[in-house]
């Protein structure tokens, strides 16, 4: 470790304060459960810069993979040796050989390392016209990383074991974290001692009650309060807005979310306010924009589903994390309204099995926002934040924007959706929403490994196709979705006539000879009984009728 080129000895103590090349990254985030991969990014003229610090003295390694997995991404491995910093742009193909990449896109800007840690700084284009790199967008990306005990050496890096993994980021995060000019006051809405069960996977559902103000208040920053060690565990969390018709007796337990013994009062919760994910850094609202708090308009009943990740079993986790709410009496100019955008959830949402690509698509008509807008905000409203939010199969969403048939630039998009990662992303610029504007969310599925149809609905292995728009100034419209036409869709997969399933013994109403129902009720669907594949009946005949010609 001696000897170490000035130019590096100088690096260090300039920036000895930030760790790194002294100027600082806006976002920071841990990658790997032990606190030893640390990863902050930000843009720097026109190219994204990354600092990796590591618990290593041996190579580091980081890379864009489409799935997470090692095969067909792009890495940059790098490190210092013999006092000599090194990085080297490499890709890996389907079979996860890594390769040197002829074109070297990865541009080292700052290296350090002392006995127990290694330091790198690099920036690259975010389009290097490589087709050994990734694209960086505004979707979202499964990073990779990696790191090992020794230097690469001449035989290219040593494999790293399990000293890997992957996250999903958002790089393109237009947030530039807010400080708050002054003290303010804050309220918690936090878990107390929920036991994590030892599996994979738990969504955690709690209620609260907003305290009671007796003036309007303006919430301005939303922070997640991580329990110490709970870093990696907390996966994300999503804050509804309830029903205000309850008492106070909901507040008394906790429960897992989409559970067949989930309280009722649970359901009422279902406009998103607000939404953090691993890797993101807490919300704040425009200066000129907060969430109202004390007026009979606003939330008084919220809840808080927490989703852990326990992908180790670990047993006898407790967990007190949650958010934190900053507020002022110092009303900010308007108030914040969320929007519920897309597909009405429920059972005509249909998507099939054994799909590698299926697309359904929720209708914000021009109808629906113009009787709104034109009601109390003929000038528009302004979007500056979207969340989109689809479950387990979903893999794109985006949410287009139409004005007087010309399309607009896209409000929000992510052709990378991980149901895992999900965040409010801002508006590079906020986007204005007139009357006679229609909005649609497009949903990207894939339902290759169902057997099943799968349907709308709460569970995560039910699906969702939704856009949240936080906009101001707030009106009086929390949802503007669409129903599929149900007898289109019918149509489609061929069914010619529909039965209803022959529960009565009514004359005439003989085995295999139900009653055609030319009205098609919208009212609680008999439909899943009667399209459910793999049903009863061993082989559907087909039923010739005249309902569709
Ligand atoms: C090495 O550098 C890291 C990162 O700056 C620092 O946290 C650590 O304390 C240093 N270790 C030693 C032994 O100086
Ligand atoms: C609160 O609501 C529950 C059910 O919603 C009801 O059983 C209970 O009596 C109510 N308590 C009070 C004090 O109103
Ligand atoms: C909002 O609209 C609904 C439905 O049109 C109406 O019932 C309600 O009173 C309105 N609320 C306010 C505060 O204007």
């Amino acid at each position: 470790m001696c000897g170490w080129p000035l130019l590096l000895l100088w690096a260090l103590l300039s920036g000895a304060a930030a760790g790194g090349s002294g100027r600082a990254l806006p976002h920071h985030t841990v990658l790997d459960p032990q606190g030893e991969y640390w990863l902050s990014w930000g843009p720097r003229g026109g190219r994204l810069a990354f600092r990796l610090e590591v618990r290593t003295a041996g190579y580091v390694g980081f890379g864009f993979s489409p799935t997470g997995a090692m095969a067909a991404a792009d890495i940059v491995v790098g490190g210092v040796a013999q006092g000599r910093p090194y990085l080297q742009d490499y890709f890996t193909n389907a079979n996860r050989e890594l390769k040197k990449d002829a074109q070297q896109d990865y541009h080292l800007e700052y290296a350090m390392e002392n006995s127990t840690h290694t330091i790198i700084e690099f920036t690259r284009e975010l389009h290097t016209c490589d087709i050994n790199d990734k694209s960086i967008t505004e979707s979202t990306v499964r990073v990779i990383w990696a790191y090992h005990h020794e230097d690469v050496g001449e035989a290219g890096p040593k494999y790293h074991d399990s000293n890997r993994g992957t996250k999903s980021l958002r790089l393109l995060n237009h947030e530039t974290s807010k400080v708050l000019p002054t003290v303010v006051p804050y309220f918690d809405l936090v878990n107390q001692d929920v036991p994590i069960p030892n599996k994979g996977t738990t969504y955690w559902c709690q209620m609260f009650k907003i305290p009671v103000f007796q003036e309007k208040h303006h919430v301005i920053k939303v922070e997640p309060v991580i329990q110490r060690g709970h870093e990696s565990l907390v996966h994300h969390i999503l804050l509804y807005q309830c029903s205000s018709s309850f008492n106070d007796s909901i507040l008394d337990y906790g429960h897992e979310c989409y559970h067949p013994n989930m309280p009722d009062a649970f359901l009422t919760c279902e406009t998103v306010i607000f939404a953090w994910a691993i890797g993101g850094e807490g919300f704040s609202y425009p200066p000129h924009v907060g969430l109202s708090l004390g007026t009979p308009l606003d939330p008084r009943y919220v809840l808080l589903e927490v989703h852990y990740d326990n992908p180790t079993y670990k047993e006898g986790l407790i967990d007190n994390s949650g958010l934190r709410l900053f507020h002022t009496t110092d009303i900010r100019k308007y108030d914040a309204g969320v929007i519920e955008a897309g597909l009405w959830v429920s059972l005509f949402h249909t998507i099939p099995p054994g799909m590698p690509e299926f697309r359904s698509e929720g209708h914000c008509t021009l109808e629906c926002l113009e009787e709104a807008l034109e009601a109390e905000k003929p000038s528009g409203i302004h979007v500056f934040a979207v969340l989109l939010h689809a479950h387990l199969a979903g893999r794109g969403i985006r949410l287009r924007h139409f004005r007087k048939g010309e399309e607009m630039r896209l409000l929000a998009y992510d052709d990378d959706f991980d149901f895992n990662f999900q965040e409010f992303q801002y508006l590079k610029e906020e986007q204005t929403i007139l009357p006679g504007d229609n909005l649609i969310t497009e949903c990207r599925y894939n339902t290759k490994d169902r057997a099943r149809m799968t349907w709308g609905g709460l569970s995560t292995r039910n699906e969702m196709c939704l856009s949240y728009l936080l906009y101001y100034p707030r009106i009086n419209l929390t949802r503007c979705a669409s129903i599929p036409d149900i007898m289109e869709q019918l149509q489609f997969i061929g069914v010619k006539e529909i039965y209803r399933p022959v529960t009565e013994n009514k004359q005439g109403g003989g085995k295999g000879e139900g009653q055609a129902d030319s009205s098609l009720s919208t009212q609680s669907p008999p439909w899943s009984s009667i399209l459910q594949p793999g049903g009863h009946d061993p082989e559907p005949k087909p039923r010739v009728g005249h309902l569709i010609d």
